[in-house]
C-alpha cells in the first residue's frame, strides 16, 4: 500500500544530466508539483510519518526555495505554523545568518531571530539531500536559536554524496532514495 504511494511519487521525479553544471544529475520534481494526485499523495506519506514520529511539534521550518513547496501544506495537515529559512536579503528585522556550499555552489541562509522561541520543537524540511550543506546550515541557524530539532525530512536523498552522515547526531528522513 505504501509502497505503490512511494511508486506513485517516484514516478513524478524527473532525471536531468548535466544541469545546472556538467557531472550533476538534476533530480526535477516538477512533475510531482504538477500532477495534483502525487503531490497529495506525497504530503499524505510526510504527514503519515511525522504523526507516527512526534507526538508534538510546534512548527515545521522550510528551506528557501524548494523547502517552500512542501513546507507550507505539510504544516496545514498538521495544524501548525511553517518558519522560512531564507536565502540571504530577504527577510526584515534582526536575523541569524550561516554561509554554506551546496552541491552546485555557495549561499548563505538566514532566519528571523524571534522566529521560534528556545526550545520549541522543529521538524526540518526541503525537497533534496545531497551534500547536506543546505540542511546542515538550517540546523546551525535553529540550533542558535535554541529550537530543538527533531528531525529534517526530505523527499529525495543523493546516497552517494553521504549528507546524511554530515548531519550527525541530528535525526534524518527521506522518503525516496537514488544512488
Ligand atoms: C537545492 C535543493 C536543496 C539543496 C541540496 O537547493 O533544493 O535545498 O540544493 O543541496 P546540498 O545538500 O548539497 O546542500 P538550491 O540551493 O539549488 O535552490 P532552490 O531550492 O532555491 O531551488
Ligand atoms: N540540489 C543539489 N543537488 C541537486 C540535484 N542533484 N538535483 C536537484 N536538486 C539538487
Ligand atoms: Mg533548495
Amino acid at each position: 500500500m505504501s509502497e505503490e504511494r512511494l511508486r506513485r511519487v517516484r514516478d513524478r521525479v524527473r532525471p536531468f544530466p548535466d544541469f545546472p553544471e556538467p557531472g550533476v544529475l538534476f533530480r526535477d520534481i516538477s512533475p510531482l508539483l504538477k500532477d495534483p494526485v502525487a503531490f497529495r499523495t506525497l504530503i499524505d506519506l510526510l504527514e503519515d510519518h511525522v504523526r507516527a514520529s512526534f507526538p508534538k511539534i510546534d512548527f515545521i521550518a522550510g528551506l528557501d526555495s524548494r523547502g517552500f513547496l512542501i513546507g507550507p501544506p505539510l504544516a496545514q495537515r498538521l495544524g501548525i505554523g511553517f518558519v522560512p529559512v531564507r536565502k540571504k536579503g530577504k527577510l526584515p528585522g534582526p536575523t541569524e545568518s550561516i554561509s554554506y556550499s551546496l552541491e552546485y555552489g555557495k549561499a548563505e541562509l538566514e532566519i528571523q531571530s524571534d522566529a521560534v522561541e528556545p526550545g520549541q520543537k522543529v521538524v526540518i524540511v526541503d525537497d533534496l539531500l545531497a551534500t547536506g550543506g543546505t540542511m546542515c546550515a538550517a540546523c546551525e541557524l535553529l540550533k542558535r536559536l535554541k529550537a530543538e530539532i527533531l528531525e529534517c525530512l526530505v523527499i529525495i536523498e543523493l546516497k552517494a554524496l553521504k549528507g546524511s552522515e554530515k548531519l550527525n547526531s541530528i535525526p534524518f528522513y527521506s522518503l525516496l532514495q537514488y544512488d
